[in-house]
């Protein structure tokens, strides 16, 4: 029997397996939505194929993952990632995971308190536990994804209803140099480079963002979350040693991507911690004009990823986040004069993601 090319709410509802009540929502709420092709007394019609597209399409939003890299410590990698995580959910009111993958915990403590954490990695409820598990091959494995998610995390707020954060252990520091030997545990049902995106599978579609804060450097645990990466971001102080490494990530990243067959776009190049002085003006100037050092040598392919307009200003509130008498309760007590700064920036990284789509 041929398939009927016309449809009513009732087929849509059928076609994607949602309630009538929810494609009347569809209807209201995307513009995208296909026009009717006629407007009958016993209700609307559209084409089936039109609508087959537009669910597909509809469907195929992708969770935008993005890893901030840098294979420095202190350039303001973790305070880039969880501003930017905390004003996505908070005031684009987007759904966000923040996941913390280094053994430093820095994102853990400055969003849980360290009393919840304590508790969460008693009960194994952090990422160490997930890559134990695959070490442990022959016991049962204790990780669980939900039991792991701390939900409405931050001090914002006492708490931002739509951010949760997957948190991280130092007990990972242990665990790092171990990880790569797992293909050869015995467990060869696990690629080393794939085990937090199967960890991650059952929850992902729940969130618009994934915001990955790495380790400063680009090991196994870091290529975890670049496995699952749409982009990465690389926050960086405008001086000479920290954009030194900026060529290795690019390339080592691209050939990553290569290897896996997958697209791995640099968003851009954040500059962080910014002081008003010749060095820091002259490395943006660069920065903006494409002339970093490596990137502008003969015969380098690659291309320098661009700086974004919205720079971090090096601030005194930023600095003294975590002290416990500070008021970081607001955007504007933790953030001070770089709250603008981290909008701007925020405000950048989206329109990317939803317009290229990444
Ligand atoms: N814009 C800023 N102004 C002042 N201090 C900052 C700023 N960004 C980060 N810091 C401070 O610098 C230190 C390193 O930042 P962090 O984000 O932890 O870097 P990373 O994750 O790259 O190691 C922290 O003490 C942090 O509070
Ligand atoms: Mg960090």
């Amino acid at each position: 029997m041929e398939k009927t090319k016309l449809v009513g709410i009732a087929e849509i509802a059928e076609l994607a397996g949602v309630s009538k009540q929810a494609v009347g929502n569809w209807r209201m709420r995307y513009d995208s939505f296909p026009k009717p092709t006629q407007d009958l007394q016993s209700g609307s019609i559209w084409e089936r194929e039109k609508i087959e597209d537009w669910i597909k399409s509809f469907r195929r939003e992708e969770t935008h993952v993005l890893s901030f890299i840098n294979l420095k410590g202190g350039v303001g990698k973790t305070t880039v990632a969880i501003a930017i995580a905390e004003l996505l959910a908070q005031e684009e009111r987007k759904h966000v995971l923040l996941v913390d993958l280094d053994p430093q915990t820095n994102a853990t403590v400055t969003l849980i308190s360290e009393e919840q954490w304590a508790e969460m990695d008693e009960h194994g409820q952090t990422i160490a536990q997930l890559f134990t598990d695959k070490l442990n091959s022959h016991e049962e494995p204790k990780f669980d994804v939900e039991k792991s998610i701390a939900r409405s995390v931050s001090t914002i707020n006492d708490g931002i209803a739509r951010l949760d954060l997957l948190p991280s252990s130092i007990r990972l520091i242990d665990l790092q140099d171990r990880i790569p030997m797992i293909a050869l545990s015995g467990n060869f049902t696990s690629n080393p480079l794939e085990i937090l995106k199967v960890a991650l599978q059952p929850v992902m579609d729940r969130y618009d963002y994934i915001i990955i804060d790495c380790p400063p450097s680009l090991g196994t645990i870091t290529k975890n979350g670049l496995r699952i990466s749409t982009g990465y971001i690389i926050p960086t102080i405008p001086d000479i040693v920290s954009t030194w490494g900026i060529y290795q990530i690019v390339d080592n990243v691209h050939r990553f991507s290569t290897d896996i067959d997958r697209l791995l776009p640099a968003l851009g190049i954040v500059a962080t911690k910014v002081q008003s002085n010749n060095l820091h003006s002259r490395i943006i100037n660069d920065l903006r004009a494409y002339h970093l050092g490596q990137f502008a040598k003969p015969g380098v392919v690659l291309a320098q990823p661009p700086l974004f307009d919205n720079i971090i200003p090096q601030t005194v509130t930023v600095a003294r986040g975590a002290d416990v008498d500070a008021d970081i309760r607001t955007f504007k007590g933790k953030y001070g004069i770089a709250y603008s700064n981290f909008q701007g920036l925020t405000q950048e990284i989206k329109s990317l993601c939803e317009t290229k789509k990444l």
